[in-house]
């Protein structure tokens, strides 16, 4: 069966890739490369003995995407990752982040129409919450207004994704809102190549801990949390990926209870950011040279999922521990530097 990965070459989609390869289904990867490059697609087809097809061009495009769509109308699903996702960058350009994350939805969704293509998993994110009323925060609860131009583009892809399907009730698709996902393959092969300064934690820390960064700030530590550091429930990204494949398969395989479903990814456990550099500093052994700064505008304090639908439902559970996302990132990074001694 053949399933279609946008952004496949990214940080999450390159580790989905890896899974569906591993059960049995064959991969097509598109991608523009503006986040991700191409070596990406060998480290694959090192891990999996299979190499994915892939194309490359820009999901904005509208007769690109139309064309790719014609020559691949026998697609059994899709799953959906390109987009823009830094939250900095989004209040800067934020008409690139609405032009590139909803215009690119729209084109595959008209794909998918025009071809009858009927399967599709959505990559949302937990910042569609902001901060939440209550923890852990459920599946139901309110959308907040969005923090950031990023955000709003989960957001809105959610309502044109559920007006697409209530116009069209042939359509399933499930989008999969994940807290953090960090970590990386097992093989080291494959993880999260941010180009140039990360915005995101834990290649921070690595990147530190290598000596490519001077030192990591972390951002608040007055906050309303047992170490005053902000907490996030942060997730192994092969635990993030293997639930895709079961998402695809729910839907394939018609399972699902509506033909709109959507689910929280993540433990379950929240962790504040010292939590993640003490398990760092302990699984690398490596002393990280941090300071204490103020907080980073448009931060949560807290968020961390109730997992219960998602464990039920889908029959999925994260399995894996914070010290062995730790430890994958950082065999990433020394892998990286042509340091990693397996
Ligand atoms: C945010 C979004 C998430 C989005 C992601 C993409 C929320 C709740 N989450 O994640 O949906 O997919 O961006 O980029 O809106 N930190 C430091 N120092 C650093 C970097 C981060 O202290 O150098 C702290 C942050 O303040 C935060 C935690 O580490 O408390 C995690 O930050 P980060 O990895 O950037 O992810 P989020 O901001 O939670």
């Amino acid at each position: 069966m053949k399933i279609l990965v946008t952004g496949g070459t990214g940080f999450i989609g390159s580790h989905t890739a890896v899974e569906l390869q591993e059960q049995g289904f064959d991969v097509v990867i598109v991608d523009n490369l503006s986040n991700s490059t191409i070596e990406v697609l060998d480290n694959i087809t090192k891990i999996t003995g299979k190499r994915p097809v892939f194309e490359q061009f820009d999901l904005c495009d509208q007769s690109l995407t139309a064309d790719f769509f014609r020559r691949h109308n026998d697609l059994a699903g899709i799953i959906h990752f390109a987009a823009y996702k830094a939250v900095g960058e989004s209040v800067e350009k934020p008409l690139m982040y609405y032009r590139n994350n909803l215009q690119s939805l729209m084109n595959i969704l008209e794909g998918m129409l025009a071809n009858n293509i009927n399967n599709l998993v959505f990559s949302s994110s937990c910042t569609v919450y902001g901060q939440p009323d209550e923890l852990p925060v459920r599946e139901e609860s309110p959308i907040k207004e969005a923090f950031s131009p990023y955000g709003n583009t989960k957001q809105i892809s959610e309502e044109i994704i559920r007006d697409t399907l209530k116009a069209n009730p042939q359509l399933q698709a499930i989008a999969l809102r994940y807290f953090n996902p960090i970590g990386a393959h097992p093989s080291a092969l494959i993880g999260e190549l941010p180009l140039g300064v990360p915005n995101n934690l834990m290649p921070f820390i690595t990147q530190t801990a290598i000596g490519k960064r001077p030192v990591l700030r972390v951002f608040g530590n007055d906050y309303n949390t047992p170490d005053g550091t902000a907490i996030r429930d942060y997730i192994h990204v092969v635990d993030l990926a293997q639930a895709h494949v079961v998402a695809l398969n729910r839907m394939i395989e018609k399972k699902m209870k509506k033909n709109y479903e959507i689910f929280n990814l993540g433990t379950g456990n929240g962790l504040t950011v010292l939590e993640v550099i003490h398990s760092f500093e302990k699984v690398s052994g490596v002393k990280l040279n941090y300071v204490f700064v103020d907080r980073r505008p448009g931060d949560v304090e807290k968020v961390w999922a109730d997992t219960t639908f998602a464990n039920q439902e889908l029959g999925w559970k994260a399995q894996r521990s914070v010290d062995e996302m730790t430890l994958s990132a950082w065999r990433w990074e020394l892998r990286l530097a042509g340091k990693l001694n397996d």
